[in-house]
């Protein structure tokens, strides 16, 4: 047998379509490392109890995140995009994983902490799958013995947790899971639009990934910027601006950046030209995503094989996890028959 590559898992909730957020934290990574490692990418829909009243949306929004992916050039025969139901094991491995977690460790994690205070739940309260599904990510990254996990930053906790229960496990029945390493993007989190810390749909404030060029235009010239700035000969500022920031993100052209930036604190140049060079970098970037998106959108069939392929991919993957961790717990009761009286 030839030695089998190492191993990547991530994933995606499918709530949306993606945006440039997700391509500089996390995707651009992907593209990069599908070629030297196993990929296994996981649409998470297990992780929308926010989203349980809206299937619809979950539904159509798996299929968005489908597109997306092959847009940006990750490459189904290589790696295995893995509806995260197709995979039921994930269900069973967390209950296990869910023995070794204390109730307080998971009420610490920072990102669990500050995503159940913005939760928009009303008077239902947090539901308890959302509380949990830190221990639902934890067993999809051991699931198929991941080696590495690019993510954005918020999802470091997560992986801290993964490394934990991992440790854990190992010492106690034997050596079963890699100790998966996290690996942020480039640009760990990007501003949104309007200024906000962080780019997201909820906030209304992303580009999307399927935009137009029409709607990037629309969206870059509405963006915030240097607000202590009223005229174009005013001297402005760069730190902290998300225009500059947009620029040294999507911007592959070093020297015209610089040029602006110098420009820009001089009040040598008016936000316009400044926004107008971003429009042409950002839809230079997008153009062959676009390109690559419409070819699936119209060989719905390609999607589905897909997803078709990489879910079995998946499944296969899990079972044989399940059927290790089964018998380093000594659950796989009738191989080991009745055992003595104690
Ligand atoms: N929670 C991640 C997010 O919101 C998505 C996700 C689900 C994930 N399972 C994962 C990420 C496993 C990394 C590994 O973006």
């Amino acid at each position: 047998m030839t030695p089998s590559r190492r191993r990547i898992l991530t994933g995606i909730r499918p709530t949306g379509p993606l945006h440039l957020g997700h391509y500089a934290g996390a995707l651009e990574n992907w593209v990069r490392l599908q070629k030297e490692y196993e990929c296994f990418f996981l649409i998470a829909d297990y992780q929308v109890s926010d989203y349980a009243d809206d299937i619809d949306r979950v539904r159509a929004s798996v299929w968005e995140v489908a597109l997306d992916w092959l847009a940006v050039g990750l490459d189904p025969e290589g790696s295995h995009f893995v509806i995260e139901s197709m995979v039921p094991q994930h269900a069973e491995l967390m209950v296990h994983l869910s023995w070794f977690m204390p109730l307080g460790r998971l009420q610490r994690n920072p990102t669990l902490k500050a995503e159940m205070a913005d939760l928009d739940v009303g008077k239902k309260g947090v539901p308890v799958g959302f509380f949990i599904y830190p221990v639902m990510q934890v067993a999809n990254i051991l699931m198929p013995r991941a080696h590495l996990v690019p993510v954005g930053e918020d999802q470091l906790p997560h992986i801290e947790m993964t490394r934990e229960i991992a440790r854990k496990f190992n010492r106690d029945f034997g050596e079963v899971f890699p100790e998966p390493e996290p690996l942020v993007g480039r640009v760990p989190r990007l501003v949104g639009t309007d200024g906000q810390a962080k780019m997201s749909k909820s906030l209304d404030n992303a580009i999307y990934l399927k935009d137009d060029a029409e709607t990037v235009r629309r969206k870059v010239m509405g963006m915030y910027t240097d607000p202590t700035r009223l005229r174009a000969t005013d001297p402005g500022h760069v730190e902290g601006n998300p225009v500059f920031m947009y620029h040294d993100a999507f911007n592959p052209d070093a020297a015209e950046v610089a040029g602006l930036k110098e420009r820009y604190v001089r009040g040598a140049v008016g936000d316009v030209e400044v926004k107008t060079k971003l429009v042409a970098a950002i839809n230079n970037l997008l153009d062959p995503i676009r390109e690559r998106r419409a070819y699936f959108e119209a060989r719905p069939q390609l999607v589905k094989d897909a997803l078709a392929k990489g879910g079995k991919a998946g499944f296969d993957a899990a079972e044989e996890t399940i059927s290790a961790v089964r018998k380093a717990l000594r659950l796989d009761y009738l191989d080991r028959g009745m055992p003595e009286a104690r």
